[in-house]
This record gives C-alpha cells, structure tokens and sequence, in this order.
C-alpha cells in the first residue's frame, strides 16, 4: 500500500484558533477566510513534503500558503483576480530582504508623508487641481446593490487624489518585492480609505470596518469617518513587514531541519480551465467552493480589481460560481457548475490521493450535486467532518436566529479512480431518523449544524440523497416536535427532558 492510501481519515473536529492565527493573513482583508491552522492540520495529514496542493477556490490562498510554509508545492487558483494578488502578495513576502521593505517604506515616509497631510487640509478646488495630475483607475459602475452608481462616488476628493499619490510612488520603488510588499499595504489600505468604512462604537476611529465585508454591499456610512492616509497606510505596511519577518523565521527554520523546499504558484481561472493543465497531477484538494447566493465575489471586488488594473471581462464573469450577483446567475447554472466542478477536482488528483470539500448550506441539492459528482468521478466519500461551536459565529447567529448556518461540514474523499453509478432515491423517514440521531446525543445539547450535518450523511449513506427535501424551517420544527428546544443565547437545541451539562459538537 503506498503512503497515501494508508492515510486513515481525520474524523475529528479540529478547534480554529483565529486569534492565534499566523499573522500574514490579516495583511489584507478578503472574504470568508478559512481558519488557518485547520487548514494546515488537513495539509499535513493528507500530503507529504513536496507534493503538490492545490486550492481551485484559493480566495486569499490560506491553503496554497500553508502547503508553500509546510515545504509542498502550493497551488493557488482563483477566478477572482483580487484573491490571487493578495495570495501571491503574502507568498512573495519570503521573497527579498526585510531591509530593504523598511527602506522602501521610509523613502514612501519621505517622498509622501508631508504632501498628504497637507493634502488632506486642502480646500476642495486645489483637492481638484490635483486631480488632474494623477493617474486613477476607470470609474467603473458598481454593483447593482451599492448605495452609490460609480467607483468614484466612492471617495471623497481628498482620499481619492491622496490613494493615487501614493499608489504612483509605490510603482517607482526600485526593488521589485519591497514595491510588491508595499502595493499589497496600499491595496489593503483601500478597504479603510473610502465611504464604505465604520469606525467601531467605542472604539478608536480606525478600528473599524467596511460593509463590503460585514453585509456584503457597498453601503455607504451616514456619517463616512475619514481617516488620514498616510497613517492608515503605515500601519497596515508595518503589518506587511511584520509578516515578512514571521514568513523568514518560518523560512529559516525549515531550513536549519528539513531544508526548505516549499514553492508557490498561483493561477486566476476558472476551475474547469484549470483541468487542461493539471490533469492527474496533483496530491492533494482542500477547498471551499461558494455557498450558493450568499456573496458575490467578483461584483464586491471591483473597488480592488479596477485600481490594480485586473478587472474581470464578461466571460470570467459569467463562470463565477455563484447564485445571483450582477449578472444574476440562476441556481440550476449554479448546481450544474458546482458538481462540474468537484469533477474537475477529482480530474487532476492522481489515484489514490485525497480531497476535502468544505461546505454548508441548507439546499440539500447542494450537497446532493457535490457527493454525487465525486463518486461518479471516481471518488469515495471516506470522512465527514462537523465543524461547528466555533467561537467566531456568523453576525446573523450572534442575534440568536436558529434557522441560521454557522460552521462547515469538511467532506473528505478518496480518489479511487473507479467510477460509481449511484442510486440515489431510497425512502427516507427525515422524522425517523432526526429522532434516532436525537437519542444518540443522551440529552446533551448539540448545534443544529452538526444535526443538518449527520441528517445529510445519513441520507447519502441510505442512498436516499435525493430523496431528502427539508426547508430550514421544516427542519426547525421537527426539532422542536421531538422535543428540543433553541437557547438563543448559548445557540444551541436543548432537549426539553434531560439538563446535563455536556455540550455534543462543541470543538475542544
Ligand atoms: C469561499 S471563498 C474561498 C475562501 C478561501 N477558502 C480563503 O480561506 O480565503 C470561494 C472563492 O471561490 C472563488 N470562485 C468563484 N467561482 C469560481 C470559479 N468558477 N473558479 C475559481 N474560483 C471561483 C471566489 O472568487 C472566492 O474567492
């Protein structure tokens, strides 16, 4: 039996540790980011040193960075052009020295700060002068659901002509990786330097956030909080070389025991596209595909895309797995793109090497489409995972809403390479089987994820996957008729008859 096939699946929850998370990742904000250390816990587990990791729907490229750190060959891809700048933009950091980042960022200091302060003091017609002189991105319309109609109407005068000052004096550094590092600064600078930022109550004014990352649209503040340039930027490029110098150590310690090998390479296509190049050739997926309609990656994007001069065309667009958004993509296109894409997963895998799929939704078809395009791909469903009782909640969970989803199922297969035909529709007793699962948990309280969870793979198992139809609110209400009820505040189900004080599902 070769390594890879002797691999026993993780069938653990594995606890996410955001606040111990690497620093690197929070250089730059980007939407839904896996855990980090869970990730690398499945990197570790199901791929040796050297092999080639790929992560078809990188977004920020948590997965291919770890695999890179972790001496694999770490592969991101992701149709979105922001995701793969900000991914390429973290690995490129173990790239050139921390001094001359540091120079790079003083001579920014020198050649920028004075002129920005003033900038910022200006009267809005000299504001506007200036204008004129600098270079700005195409004012492109936004998203259907921005409270504003163009990229402009975005900013004020003032942020607008003082981000294309400093963006103009990045593209004139002359080392290559400190002007990528410090672009990566400016480009996260940008998520706090325009009208969609909220300082946080109570807090200091540049604590705070962008609805573009809260609710998922370009809500325009009230009462926009405008923060002074050169030190929003300053501090986030203090980040970028903090990160640096925690990727070197990362580096060097590699390579004082094992040696470093660790290489990345990054790609922003469609995952179908991406087959023709990697076709049995890869050890190990882990991956997390959108969830449906929940957000629209590339539409909220474009206040990055277009000032990196990286917008997606129509074409692009249209592939985007995604329910909704501008182009207004239906559900079926949706199903039909989300089991071709665990195909084309399954397709560049070698035989015998593993995939995780990490997911969650309430439409069953969903995860119907997704377990049953692995095994006629030629994968075996051989791990199921609940990862839920996180401490970061969702902010919909937070107010107490039972029907709400928070956490993921990792589904991991096997790519055995033996297509399976499926059978599908047996019967299924949704109440039946609620209540045997309900009585296995003995009275304790459990997330109502990891029952959707378990309802989910005890229908795939049954071979009746397609047989299970349930609405969120169906679901509830069976809960409460076998006599579970939901504690808003702890955001779990108790059972009515039992009070124990054991939590089932909570990560430990
Ligand atoms: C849930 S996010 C992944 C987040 C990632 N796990 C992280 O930790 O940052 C899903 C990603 O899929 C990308 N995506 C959507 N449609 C795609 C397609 N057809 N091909 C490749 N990527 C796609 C989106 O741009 C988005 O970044």
């Amino acid at each position: 039996m070769n390594w890879h096939s002797g691999i026993i699946p993780l069938e653990s929850p594995v606890k996410a540790e955001r606040q111990a998370a690497r620093r690197h990742y929070g250089v730059h904000p980007y939407f839904t980011r896996r855990p980090p250390n869970v990730v690398r816990r499945y990197i570790l587990h199901y791929s040796r040193e050297h092999d080639v990791v790929l992560d078809p729907f990188g977004g920020s490229g948590v997965t291919a960075v770890e695999a890179f750190l972790e001496n694999r060959v770490g592969v991101q891809n992701d149709i979105n052009p922001l995701a793969s700048f900000i991914a390429r933009g973290i690995a490129d950091l173990s790239k050139g020295q921390i001094a001359a980042y540091a120079k790079s960022l003083d001579s920014l200091r020198e050649e920028c700060e004075k002129q920005l302060m003033s900038i910022q003091r200006a009267p809005d017609v000299t504001v506007a002068g200036f204008r004129k002189k600098v270079r700005l991105p195409p004012n492109v319309e936004l998203p259907r659901s921005a409270d504003v109609r163009r990229y402009y109407d975005l900013f004020s005068p003032h942020q607008l002509v003082s981000l294309a000052i400093l963006r103009q004096a990045i593209d004139r550094i002359p080392d290559r990786y400190a002007g990528r590092a410090m672009l990566l600064a400016w480009s996260a600078t940008l998520a706090k330097l325009n009208k969609t930022f909220l300082s946080a109550v109570g807090r200091a004014p540049s604590r705070g956030g962008s609805s573009i990352f809260s609710i998922y649209r370009y809500k325009v503040a009230k009462e926009p909080v405008e923060l002074s340039v050169w030190p929003t930027f300053c501090e986030r490029a203090s980040n970028i070389i903090a990160a640096k110098r925690e990727i070197d150590k990362t580096v060097e310690l590699k390579r004082r025991t094992s040696g470093w090998f660790g290489r990345f390479e990054s790609h922003a296509r469609d995952v179908e596209d991406l087959c023709d190049d990697f076709r049995d050739a890869v050890d190990y997926i882990f991956t997390d595909p959108p969830y449906g309609r929940n957000i629209a990656y590339i539409d909220l994007s474009v206040l990055w895309n277009a000032w990196i001069g990286q917008l997606p065309d129509l074409e692009k667009r249209q592939k985007e797995l995604i329910v909704g958004g501008d182009l207004g993509i239906s559900e079926s296109t949706y199903l039909t793109r989300l089991g071709d894409s665990i195909r084309a997963c399954i397709a560049m895998l070698k035989v015998n090497r593993w995939l995780s799929v990490v997911f969650q939704h309430w439409n069953t078809l969903y995860f119907e489409e997704i377990l049953c395009a692995a095994a006629e791909a030629g994968a075996d469903l051989r791990a199921a995972v609940s990862q839920v009782g996180d401490p970061i909640w969702s902010m919909h969970k937070k107010k107490g809403d039972e029907s709400v989803l928070a956490g993921e199922l990792i589904l991991t297969f096997h790519k055995t390479g033996k297509r399976k035909a499926i059978r599908k529709d047996a019967a299924f007793d949704l109440s039946r089987v609620l209540g045997q699962i309900l009585s296995d948990m003995d009275g304790r309280e459990v997330y109502g994820e990891y029952l959707f969870n378990r309802v989910i793979i005890e229908a795939w198992n049954r071979s009746a996957i397609g047989s299970l139809r349930v609405t969120k609110e169906e679901f509830t209400r069976l809960l409460r008729s076998h006599g579970w009820r939901y504690d808003q505040q702890n955001h779990y189900w108790v059972s009515e008859t039992h009070m124990s004080p054991t939590l089932f599902g909570r990560i430990d």
